[in-house]
């Protein structure tokens, strides 16, 4: 389990234990968390599950895997540092007080 930190565009922040869900995507969308709809639910389909890792966290996240890294690209034309699909980052325990960043619009 890892408690991770969701800052949302409008400045707050929500902090959500990771509980027995297996993604970041996961606890987000349990908690009902707006900025992610997660429309694939977790297929890799679909990119509106995309977060902003802050530099801090992008060695212990890594990088995204050639399929997700396509994804961004698709939707943004570009692969900037850090952005990641949330239902790729799988929680563990290294990960705990991680911090990501919500997206106010997608793509
Ligand atoms: S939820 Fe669709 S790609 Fe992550």
């Amino acid at each position: 389990m890892a408690r991770i930190t969701f800052l949302l565009p409008d400045g707050t922040r929500q902090v959500l234990d990771s509980g027995d869900d297996p993604t970041v995507m996961h606890v987000a969308v349990r908690a009902n968390l707006p900025f992610l709809p997660a429309d694939c639910g977790g297929q890799l389909a679909c990119a509106s599950c995309m977060v902003e890792v802050p530099e801090a966290w992008r060695g212990r996240v890594g990088d995204p895997g050639l399929d997700e890294g396509d994804m961004i690209e698709d939707a943004l034309g570009t692969r900037p540092a850090g952005r990641r699909l949330s239902c790729q980052i799988a929680v563990t325990e290294a990960l705990d007080g991680l911090e990501v960043v919500l997206l106010d619009r997608q793509g």
